[in-house]
């Protein structure tokens, strides 16, 4: 695909050249151009990738005690469940359907609150959830910082979609990655020397003192993004919880060496890639979270983390395994006259159980990481035990 004449425009505007950070954000979030602003891709499994809740509604089954727990947990009669970042709206839609059927008293005091920036995905949710059994709105932290708001916030698969900046190996520098325009093709370049107070970040991480284990052209990702939507994110929610789940790393393994190119990926139509460049506007493009660097912008930014843990683990605290053993036998309902399954009732049953399985797998979402924040509440409540998915499964399943 040729270069789009919007972003040759931009970059030409800028002078030729953007940090990688600017230029992700165009691509991604543009209202006419970018992949989310302009509402072009699909999530799930024959979309262009597949989320946890866009497999099925056994994500949101298994999440949704954990959700009900924290906010029974809260001392106030209106509560809000936030969802940042809905996607297809898939999540909202099958916890307001959980919780209003195993939880009706909670489910009356209780409205959806979706965080959308980009339009096209707005209209997408919206459509998805018509018909939802909980109130519903749509909003921005900023409009709720106004009156802040008692519940629960749901990041799920958001974090990693905000514009990342690029760190290269130049010589004896790190150096902010550019994106630049060059006889008409995209090139990704080392550009400006880091700040000083960016390069202060970097100790920490084990990425200074610089040495032969990185060499020229090593290059991976900080997340300026992450600090700004955490306090923005506090300033909306005046007591409550926040869950991120996402892809996520500790500092030694994320910058570890080997790992010489971070972890950006590209996706579009169940295919991946490592070219960030490609076809501009139409991939995802997703970064992995730095547990540390979450865990310290959240505490900048007035959070007290309650845990974290793997998803399989997590989920399988919540009832997976029950769950799974609970799928081995078809419904009543799914057995015809004849007294055996249906081919349509056994292929449901299959696909549940098949979903399930990728969920827990540890060499995919099993990996995701939860991690649990709070804000506003008193220390005993903290040390309630309410944290569902921080205990150990029942030996018994
Ligand atoms: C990878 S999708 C995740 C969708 C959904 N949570 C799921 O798991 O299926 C990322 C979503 O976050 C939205 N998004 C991007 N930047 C955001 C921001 N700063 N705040 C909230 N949502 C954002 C995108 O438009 C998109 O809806």
């Amino acid at each position: 695909m040729p270069l789009p004449a919007w972003l040759e425009e931009r970059l030409l505007q800028a002078g030729g050249s953007v940090p990688f950070r600017t230029y992700m954000e165009w691509v991604l979030n543009d209202p006419e151009h970018g992949a989310y602003g302009a509402g072009r891709l699909s999530i799930g499994p024959r979309g262009d990738f597949a989320t946890a809740p866009s497999l099925g509604p056994e994500f949101a089954a298994l999440l949704a005690p954990q959700i009900a727990q924290w906010l029974q947990d809260l001392p106030q009669e209106r509560l809000s469940l936030v969802e940042t970042g809905p996607g297809e709206g898939s999540l909202a839609a099958q916890l307001a359907e959980a919780l209003a059927a195993g939880w009706p008293q909670l489910a009356e005091r209780l409205e959806l609150v979706l965080v959308e920036p980009n339009a096209g995905m707005a209209a997408r949710q919206r459509q998805r959830l018509a018909g939802s059994p909980l109130p519903l709105r749509w909003s921005s932290f900023e409009e709720m910082a106004a009156a802040p708001l008692t519940g629960v916030v749901l990041a799920h698969e958001v974090l990693d979609a905000l514009a990342v900046g690029r760190i290269e190996r130049s010589g004896d520098h790190w150096r902010r990655q550019q994106v630049t325009l060059q006889q008409g093709t995209l090139r990704l370049e080392p550009g400006d020397p880091l700040e000083p107070e960016d390069e202060a970040r970097l100790e920490p991480l084990g990425l200074l003192p610089l040495d032969s284990r990185r060499p020229e052209g090593w290059c991976s990702e900080l997340h300026p993004g992450l600090a700004p939507w955490l306090a923005a994110c506090a300033a909306a929610l005046a007591r409550g919880r926040l869950l991120v789940i996402d892809y996520a790393l500790e500092a030694r393994r994320y910058y570890a060496p080997q790992r010489s190119n971070g972890t950006l990926m590209a996706y579009r139509a169940q295919r991946a890639s490592s070219d960030p460049l490609l076809e501009p506007g139409h991939w995802d493009l997703t970064a992995h979270l730095c547990v540390e660097s979450v865990l310290e912008a959240a505490e900048a930014a007035g959070w007290s983390c309650l845990g974290q843990r793997r998803q399989g683990e997590a989920l399988l605290a919540l009832g997976l395994a029950q769950r799974l053993h609970g799928l081995q036998q078809p419904a009543p309902s799914a057995v015809r006259a004849s007294g055996s399954p249906g081919s349509d009732g056994l292929a449901a049953l299959l696909a549940r159980r098949e979903a399930l399985l990728r969920l827990v797998d540890p060499a995919a979402l099993g990996d995701f990481r939860w991690l649990a924040f709070s804000r506003g509440e008193v220390v005993s409540a903290l040390a309630s035990g309410a944290e569902l998915f921080l205990q150990e499964p029942d030996p018994g399943t």
